[in-house]
């Protein structure tokens, strides 16, 4: 792309060379101010960021080493950092929703996403999840992603050539439905993961289970509980795979000044939901899992269930009474 900034050293993994060095032409650079506000800007011969406190030319910032702390024409500094993958996802331009950095973490590791392994990925959306997922597999992988629109498949494009600095040699991108077009593209049986964020991925499971190799991962990442029921309604009763195992995850930031230590107030509190499931080797019988009895309870145990026992404060008949006169006439708790 013209405004990816040149590279230092060519040698080394794509990209790799665009997130290190000093900071040069072209670069997205995160600035943050003294009172721990941030921007990002992309560094321009002769250009100059403006605020209602006078402004920082790029000149100030260009050939500084990553981390540089520089000062505007009104004397306020700035911190300057070279934007992580994470930064980069959340403030990238996108049309579609994108897989939040921490879910994109867990679908790396818990699909186990190899370097040189062969990936298939729909839908591409933004491509936040395909820009983590060509890390993962490296140049020497392959991840073929597919898109039913182009327009989407166009800003992904965008994306993961602005964080490459141009194409990356593992990535294929396909227009069309997945279910359709990886058939056509992907041998049976040749594939080592498939990844699934999009509507309703059970209509894609006689695609995934064409193309994925036998012990093969499918993860999908679906936004509800309905759509994730159904998913793993259809996976189990296919037969071809294993018992699918549900989970999300919640990442709660903390608050860290002198004394006061404590979780943030507030959270990302629902991304989505992850499923997986493994491909069996043709024509065996998955494993029916045995369900344990539900347990029983015995009358005394059902005796010993009281407030008390569980912590609960009771509360006297007396003062209940008076609560409800009171709320009967409207008085609230001193
Ligand atoms: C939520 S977005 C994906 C976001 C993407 N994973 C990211 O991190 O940026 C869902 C995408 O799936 C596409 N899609 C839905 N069903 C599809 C299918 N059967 N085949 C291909 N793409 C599909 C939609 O057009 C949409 O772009």
């Amino acid at each position: 792309m013209s405004s990816s900034p040149q590279p230092t050293t060519p040698e080394g993994p794509t990209g790799a060379e665009f997130r290190r060095g000093p900071f040069r032409v072209g670069e997205r650079v995160q600035l943050t101010d003294e009172r721990g506000r941030m921007n990002t800007i992309t560094l321009a011969e002769g250009g100059a960021f403006h605020t209602h406190k006078g402004f920082l030319n790029h000149s100030e910032i260009i050939g500084k080493p990553d981390g540089s702390v520089v000062t505007n024409t009104a004397g306020h500094q700035y911190q300057t950092l070279r934007p992580l993958l994470a930064d980069f996802v959340l403030s990238m331009p996108r049309g579609a929703a994108v897989v939040y950095p921490k879910d994109a973490g867990q679908i790396i590791t818990m699909a186990d996403i190899f370097p040189g392994a062969r990936v298939v990925e729909a839908g591409v959306g933004s491509g936040a999840l395909s820009i983590s997922l060509l890390r993962a597999v490296g140049d020497g992988g392959y991840l073929h992603s597919f898109e039913r629109r182009q327009e989407f498949a166009d800003i992904a494009q965008g994306n993961v050539e602005t964080i490459f600095g141009g194409p990356h040699p593992a990535w294929h991108i396909s227009i069309g439905d997945f279910q359709d077009e990886v058939l056509k593209a992907e041998e049976p049986g040749s594939v080592d993961r498939v990844v699934l964020d999009m509507l309703a991925p059970w209509e894609c499971l006689d695609a995934v289970a064409t193309v994925l190799a036998p012990g093969g991962v499918w993860i999908n990442y679906v936004a509800t509980a309905t759509q994730l029921s159904r998913t793993a309604e259809a996976i189990r009763a296919d037969g071809r795979f294993t018992e699918p195992d549900a989970w999300e995850s919640m990442v709660r930031g903390w608050h860290l000044e002198g004394l006061a230590v404590r979780p943030e107030h507030r959270m990302v509190g629902h991304t989505g939901f992850l499923l997986v499931a493994r491909r069996l080797a043709e024509g065996v019988e998955p494993l029916v899992r045995k369900k344990r009895n539900k347990a029983e309870f015995s009358e005394e145990d059902l005796n010993a269930w009281t407030p008390e026992s569980v912590g609960e404060r009771t509360v006297s008949d007396r003062r209940l009474r008076r609560v409800a006169r009171d709320a009967r006439a409207g008085i609230g708790e001193a």
